[in-house]
C-alpha cells in the first residue's frame, strides 16, 4: 500500500457512566475499544457497522473533537493529539475537516452562508477579504451552487443544498483529509445520489482523502476503496471492495451485507441474530460470539486479533 496519510494505533476511547449511588462500581462506556486501521493518502474508507459501534467517535478521535483515553493517531506520519505546537496545531485544524449528518444544526441561521464560509478563512487569517470572497465563490461553485446563494440564510435552503454548503464549509481550507460522518442519511435517495456522486467528484478534483461514515452499506459499498466493519467498539473486518476485492469473511460483515438483497447476491446469507449487547458490558473473548453462528470454545475467552488475509484485507475472527 502506498504511504498512509492518516494512522490509527489501539485507539480507545473511554466513557466514564454516572454512578446512582456512592457505592455503585465505577463503570465505563468503551466506545471504541482499541481500533488501528490506516488510510492511504486518496483513499476514501468506509466505516459501517450497526448504531451505538464507535463510527462517530471514531471520527471525532480523528479530527481531535474527542480525546483518546489511549492510543494514538498519526497525521503525515506525526503525531496528533500529542503536544503541538500552536502553528502545528493550526495547521492541523485546516488540513483535517469533518461534514455532519445535519448541516442545520452546524449553520448558524442568522449568519448567511457567505459569512459562514469565509469566517473560517478570516479565523485562519486568509487572504485579505477580496481574496476571501473570491474563494467563497469557488468553493460555492465547486460544490454546485451559484455564488449568489452567499448571500442567502440557511432557512431559504433545501436539505440538500444545505448539505452542500456543510461539504462547502469543509473545503473552504482546502483540507487533505475530511471525515464525512452519515453526510447523506437524512437526504431523499435521489438528492442522496447528486450529493454522493459531488462528494466522488471533488475527492479525485482535489485528490482528497476521506474516512465515510454511513450506516448504509449500499452507500458505503457503492463510494469506498475499502471498508471497515466495527463491532462494539472494536474492528471485526477490513476489506477492499469491488472486482479486485475479496469476499468479506467474518460472520459479522456476511451477516451484516446479506441483508442487502441486490449487492453481493452470491454471498451466503447468514441471518443477524440477537442485540447489540452493551458496550458497558461487552462479552468476554470476541464481543460477536453471543451472535455468531460459528462460535467455538475460545471465542468465549480469547479476543481475536486483527490479521491480515489477503492484500488489503484483514479479520478479526478464531476461525481465520
Ligand atoms: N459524549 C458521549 N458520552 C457518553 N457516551 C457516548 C458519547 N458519545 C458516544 N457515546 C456512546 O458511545 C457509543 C458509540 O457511539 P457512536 O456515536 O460512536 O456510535 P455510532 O456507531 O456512530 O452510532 P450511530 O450509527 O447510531 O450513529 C454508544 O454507546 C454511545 O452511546
Ligand atoms: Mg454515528
Amino acid at each position: 500500500m502506498t504511504e498512509a496519510l492518516i494512522e490509527v494505533h489501539s485507539l480507545v476511547k473511554h466513557y466514564p457512566v454516572p454512578r446512582r449511588g456512592l457505592l455503585e462500581e465505577k463503570l465505563v462506556l468503551r466506545a471504541v475499544d482499541g481500533v488501528s486501521f490506516r488510510i492511504a493518502e486518496g483513499e476514501i474508507f468506509g466505516l459501517v457497522g450497526e448504531s451505538g459501534c464507535g463510527k462517530s467517535t471514531t471520527g471525532q478521535l480523528l479530527v481531535q473533537l474527542v480525546k483518546q483515553t489511549q492510543g494514538d493517531i498519526f497525521f503525515q506520519g506525526r503525531r496528533i493529539g500529542a503536544k503541538l505546537s500552536g502553528s502545528e496545531l493550526r495547521r492541523l485544524r485546516r488540513d483535517i475537516q469533518i461534514v455532519f449528518q445535519d448541516p442545520y444544526s452546524s449553520l448558524n441561521p442568522k449568519k448567511t452562508i457567505g459569512w459562514t464560509l469565509e469566517e473560517p478563512l478570516i479565523v485562519h487569517r486568509i487572504g485579505d477579504r477580496r481574496t476571501r470572497r473570491t474563494i467563497v465563490a469557488e468553493t460555492l461553485e465547486q460544490v454546485g451552487l451559484d455564488p449568489s446563494y452567499a448571500s442567502r440564510y440557511p432557512h431559504e435552503l433545501s436539505g440538500g443544498q444545505r448539505q452542500r454548503v456543510g461539504i462547502a464549509a469543509a473545503l473552504v481550507l482546502s483540507p487533505r483529509f475530511i471525515v464525512i460522518d452519515e453526510a447523506v442519511s437524512a437526504l431523499d435517495v435521489s438528492v442522496q445520489a447528486q450529493i454522493l456522486n459531488l462528494l466522488k467528484e471533488l475527492q479525485q478534483r482535489r485528490g482528497l482523502t476521506y474516512l465515510f461514515i454511513s450506516h448504509d452499506l449500499n452507500v458505503v459499498e457503492y463510494i469506498s476503496d475499502r471498508i471497515g466493519v466495527m463491532y462494539l467498539g472494536r474492528m471485526a473486518e477490513i476489506f477492499t471492495t469491488g472486482a479486485e476485492g475479496a469476499e468479506p469473511l467474518h460472520p459479522y460483515t456476511r451477516a451484516l451485507f446479506s441483508s442487502i438483497p441486490d449487492v453481493r447476491k452470491a454471498r451466503e446469507r447468514v441471518p443477524l441474530q440477537g442485540e447489540v449487547p452493551s458496550p458497558i458490558h461487552p462479552p468476554a473473548g470476541c464481543a460477536f460470539h453471543p451472535r455468531c453462528p460459528f462460535a467455538m470454545d475460545q471465542c468465549r475467552s480469547l479476543v481475536p486479533e486483527l490479521k491480515s488475509v489477503g492484500p488489503g484485507h484483514e479479520v478479526s475472527c478464531h476461525l481465520y
